[in-house]
């Protein structure tokens, strides 16, 4: 499979090997950096794609060497037929894993079990209910948080994402870590990304440097333990002597990590995104019903992937607002 022929494989040698497919555009939250205040316009339901199509289109993608396939949103849970996208997936042979605001998990248990999910990464990005409150737009801290443990409690692999802004919450940074000490989850901190409508600038980055300092001046250097990089790692990860759990920081704004990417992204309309910071898309969904072979539109999208965050090399052309404004806001890629 792993060949330069391989339509999965781009110029610069990198196999894409896990998919991440977007669920839905609706979600139950409305974070701040996710989605603009004023919502995103939906996409027609007849343009989103049916559980049937998710199925056979993933099956196209595992044929040419995909092996992980991970659900997204929005928030993928608040799909209707979603336990039947589960189940018809978990037919395939490849690793399931899901990213999920956590608020209704609690519904779902039996449904992972049951399909072989073990790896969950929630969101959280604050441990005090207020900001949870002021960050989401929405009173669910508890549900989210109470989720997280029943997660944890049923031997799930549980991935704790927490986007840092300045002012809001790098002042949880040692309380976030100190959740790791008794609880065996990993908890990643993710630069604050720029997307279209989410209000980025440099001032609300808390970059890598910044968190690592803070980790250090409050645990001792020695006692903050590096850890060895997954292969196609986001996050560089680290463990306090001692503690349970590990912490991370995902470091795609100041530290980014495209050299070993291997993600290609399925929108719920069916549009396949070969990074995350492109705007360029191809609609697979269309040629799909139409009946044309999804092969060739699938290659020339991957063979079209540039080296480091969509061209974006350096920070200065990242900082540029020019640069995100066209691009689509979270919520409708799905992390
Ligand atoms: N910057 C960084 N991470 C983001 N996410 C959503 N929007 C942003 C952003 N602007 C993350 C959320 C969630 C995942 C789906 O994507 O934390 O965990
Ligand atoms: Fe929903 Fe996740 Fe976006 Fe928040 S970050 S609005 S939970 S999809």
């Amino acid at each position: 499979m792993k060949s330069e022929t391989n339509i999965l494989t781009d110029n610069f040698g990198r196999h894409h090997s896990y998919l991440r497919i977007s669920l839905t555009e609706k979600c139950n939250l409305r974070c701040t950096y996710c989605m603009p205040e004023n919502g995103v316009p939906l996409t027609p339901k007849s343009n989103i794609m049916t559980a049937d199509e998710i199925f056979k289109i993933a099956t196209v993608f595992v044929k040419h060497g995909v092996t992980k396939i991970r659900l997204t949103g929005g928030e993928p849970l608040v799909r209707k037929d979603f336990s039947k996208i589960l189940e018809r997936l978990s037919t395939l042979n490849i690793k399931l894993s899901i990213t999920t605001n956590a608020v209704i998990v609690d519904r779902f248990i039996d449904n992972f079990k049951a399909s072989g999910l073990q790896d969950i990464n929630v969101s959280l990005d604050s441990l005090q209910a207020d900001k949870f409150t002021f960050i989401t737009r929405r009173n669910q801290f508890k549900a989210a948080y109470n989720n997280i443990i029943l997660l944890l409690e049923q031997g799930f692999n549980v991935k704790m994402n927490v986007v840092l802004i300045k002012g809001f919450n790098d002042d949880e940074i040692i309380d976030f870590i100190a959740f790791t000490k008794h609880l065996p989850i990993a908890i990643r901190f993710i630069e604050f990304m720029p997307f279209d409508g989410n209000n980025w600038n440099k001032e609300k980055l808390v970059t890598q440097a910044e968190i690592l300092e803070q980790t250090h001046a409050h645990f001792g250097r020695q006692d903050v333990i590096s850890l060895e990089n997954e292969a196609n790692f986001t996050s560089r990860n680290y463990q306090i002597k001692g503690y349970k759990g590990t912490f991370g920081i995902i470091s795609s704004v100041s530290n980014p990590f495209c050299d070993s990417c291997n993600r290609i992204r399925l929108t719920a309309n069916g549009n396949i995104k070969n990074c995350l910071f492109s705007n360029q898309e191809t609609n697979l969904l269309e040629a799909y019903r139409q009946d044309k072979n999804i092969e060739p539109l699938i290659s020339n999208l991957i063979k079209k992937k540039y080296a480091v965050r969509a061209g974006m090399t350096d920070f200065e052309t990242l900082n540029n607002p020019e640069n995100h404004t066209n691009n689509r806001s979270m919520i409708t890629i799905g992390g």
